[in-house]
């Protein structure tokens, strides 16, 4: 077992910011800790990489508590801090270097050499890490996580900020690094989750409310399609339209259509309807499941 979390809380005040929360993370794992703002995603990353040492319940990784030996378990563990600080006016290769010292590694040239590929930043090594955009300070982020070659990663919110194309690179760059390492990284973005993580922990203030693996969320985000519409007038029929499952009144003539998933797109279908009993279409859109739906049918 790389990380075991047994009751974990903390409280700030009298709000608890993490509520008895316990999972294991087996080694080589890539989990997603998935939560909206405020969840405790942070809180629980930092108790792991032991940056807060004042918390209820305990904590081991790679078997190790920890509270006991804070300098012992940075060697075995890369952080990524949310918002992910770094030193601006430092060049990357400085800056790298600098991290590789603070470690006290071994053959620091030949190790920083490495990560810059490893990561990507070969072409940009001598540039200031203020004059980078953000996906390239990302980069630099994971390499100060990894120059020391950790067997656990945390990765608080890697890709929040990216722009498209950065987002891409970044999980692939993530996707590449997770075959030999076990690695927990948060995000409020389900999707992210789902294309990166074999399990998925779902954080809601301060408690955890699912741990599943992902195939079965998948499961669950996808066994429903739910259509809203509306009309210019209400409908106090009957929507008889193959599939339906389910027809919630939204309010101003609007309807929430929900279907059971299967190769057909029902919207024709709803159109078709719609037409026939003499009322008009103003808007029909198909909604995405969000991680609301996935909380509420996870946890209910
Ligand atoms: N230093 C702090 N002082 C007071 N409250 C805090 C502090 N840090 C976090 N919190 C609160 O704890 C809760 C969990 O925060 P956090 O772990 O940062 O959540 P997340 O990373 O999921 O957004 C939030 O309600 C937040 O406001
Ligand atoms: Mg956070």
């Amino acid at each position: 077992m790389s990380i075991q979390v047994q009751d974990l809380s903390k409280q700030y005040g009298v709000q608890y910011a993490l509520d008895q929360v316990s999972f294991t993370v087996e080694k080589g794992q890539i989990v997603g800790l998935l939560g909206p703002n405020g969840a405790g995603k942070t809180t629980t990353m930092k108790i792991i990489s032991g940056y807060m040492s004042t918390f209820g319940g305990e904590a081991h990784v790679n078997g190790m508590d920890v509270r006991s030996d804070p300098i012992e378990l940075k060697k075995q563990i890369g952080y990524l801090p949310e918002h992910n600080p770094l030193y601006l006016d430092m060049y990357i290769r400085e800056y790298l270097t600098f991290i590789a010292r603070i470690y006290r590694l071994e053959a620091v040239n030949s190790k920083v050499d490495h990560i810059i590929e490893r990561t990507g930043l070969t072409r940009e090594q001598h540039k200031k890490i203020g004059s980078l955009s953000k996906g390239y300070r990302q980069r630099v982020g994971l390499a100060q996580a990894m120059i020391h070659d950790p067997s656990v990663l945390i990765l608080d919110e890697p890709t929040s900020g990216l722009d498209p194309n950065q987002l891409v690179e970044i999980r692939q760059l993530i996707r590449d690094i997770a075959t030999e390492k076990t690695i927990i990284f948060s995000s409020h973005i389900m999707q992210e989750v789902q294309a990166l993580c074999e399990r998925v922990l779902i954080l809601n203030q301060g408690q955890l409310v699912a741990d599943e693996r992902t195939e079965v969320l998948e499961r669950v985000l996808h066994k429903q399609r739910k259509i809203v519409v509306e009309l210019t007038q209400s409908f106090e029929g009957n929507w008889s339209i193959e599939g339906i499952q389910e027809v919630l009144s939204l309010g101003h003539h609007r309807y929430g259509l929900v279907f059971g998933k299967t190769n057909i797109d029902p919207r024709l279908a709803i159109f078709d309807f719609v037409t026939r009993q003499g009322h008009k279409l103003l808007e029909l859109r198909e909604e995405k499941s969000s991680i609301e739906d996935v909380f509420q049918k996870l946890t209910t």
